[in-house]
């Protein structure tokens, strides 16, 4: 199946763009009318993820509607610990929890990667489905969560304020947080390349709480297994190269150890400019960002003020894949995203 649409892997490896190319982190999600109808017809969210034909159906959602440059699988990165055995379930209203968290030796030392081909076929039969259902439209983008970031709810049992568990393990027991990451990101690294055998045209990488950590903690316990994991990807399939994509949220301060990780882009929180971000890095990664996921709740004028804003920050020449500095909230009106879907689209550099 040839691909109509490449422009979003081809920003990704810093080749020129007609345009630049635009999806949105949960980009399939509660905002819209049509996946709350889906959810419904599921049940609850992890029946969702797990039913193949139906996570196809959330997947394209977003795509017919706005005319997005990339799909995400319709997944979570929480069903790498379930694998793992921790018992995944959603609490109605609060979010994901385990029913076993990690926070004995004994567990830890129990814990092992799963066959992601065995215990997650469900994702990957999800990848083949909307592969098809794609049938060359867009990319397809596989995903995982980073290795700190699992472990946060692993040891957490859930969400959390404060960490206070995990970090408690940092500084008691780092012998044991490092060997819950070193299963993890063989756990990740098995997952991703699975996905992409499956069909997964590029990978990204959520480091959402490695921003938690100090600068010291985030790359002994966080950078060190990512890069770890994106030495470990298969780096061509379909005789095309995988591109790979890590986004620490509150990494900031620290983009140029992150585009040195092996990646070929970087995701940006909203925190950064751009045109900052891309002094600092942009000769050596592609950035993908960094609206802030408020500037949605604005009116149509803010969307578009805002989305420009990004564009000229970033500046000329390629690089840029324009995303959300983090997750779309549930309560944007899908209106704006087709607002900013325009807005980026029509967009021309001064000189382009
Ligand atoms: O981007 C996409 O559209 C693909 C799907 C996707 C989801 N979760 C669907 C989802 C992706 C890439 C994720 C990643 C994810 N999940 C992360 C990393 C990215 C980030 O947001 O920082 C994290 C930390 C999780 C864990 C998780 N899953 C939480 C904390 C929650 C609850 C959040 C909430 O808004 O209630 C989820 C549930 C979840 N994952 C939903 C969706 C669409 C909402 C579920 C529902 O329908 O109720």
């Amino acid at each position: 199946m040839t691909l109509q649409n490449d422009v979003f892997l081809r920003a990704l490896l810093r080749e020129p763009t007609p345009y630049t190319p635009v999806w949105l982190m949960r980009q399939a999600g509660r905002y819209l009318p049509e996946y709350r109808a889906t959810r419904a017809r599921a049940g609850d969210f992890l029946t969702l993820c797990k039913t193949p034909e139906l996570a196809t159906e959330v997947t394209l959602q977003p795509i017919d509607r706005f005319g997005l440059d990339a799909a995400i699988l319709f997944s979570d990165i929480l069903t790498v610990p379930d694998a793992m055995g921790l018992g995944l379930y959603f609490a109605e209203g609060e979010g994901p929890k385990f029913q076993r968290p990690l926070r004995d030796e004994a567990a830890i030392q129990a814990l092992a990667a799963p066959d992601p081909t065995v215990e997650l076929r469900y994702v990957m039969d999800a990848v083949r489905s909307i592969r098809r259902a794609l049938g060359g439209r867009v990319p397809l983008i596989g995903f995982s969560g980073s290795p700190f970031t699992l472990a946060c709810y692993m040891v957490e049992g859930g969400g959390s304020d404060d960490f206070r568990h995990i970090k408690t393990m940092l500084y008691r027991r780092p012998d044991l947080l490092h060997r819950i990451l070193d299963v993890t990101a063989r756990a990740v690294t098995d997952y991703l390349n699975a996905q992409i055998e499956a069909g997964a045209q590029a990978v990204m990488i959520f480091d959402t709480w490695g921003g938690t950590l100090t600068p010291h903690a985030y790359r002994e316990f966080s950078l060190a297994y990512i890069a770890r994991i994106v030495a470990g990807l298969t780096r061509e399939a379909e005789g095309r190269r995988v591109p790979s994509i890590v986004f620490t949220k509150g990494g900031g301060l620290w983009l140029e150890a992150i585009a040195e990780c092996g990646a070929d882009a970087v995701g940006v929180d909203w925190t950064v400019s751009l045109g900052e971000a891309r002094r600092r890095v942009g000769d050596r990664v592609a950035l993908q960002g960094n609206l802030d996921p408020a500037a949605l709740l604005g009116d149509a004028e803010a969307v578009r003020r805002e989305a420009v804003r990004v564009l000229e920050a970033f500046g000329p020449g390629p690089g840029h894949v324009f995303n959300l500095g983090h997750g779309i909230s549930q309560h944007v009106d899908p209106d704006n995203v087709a607002v900013l879907v325009e807005t980026v689209h029509a967009f021309r550099h001064r000189g382009d």
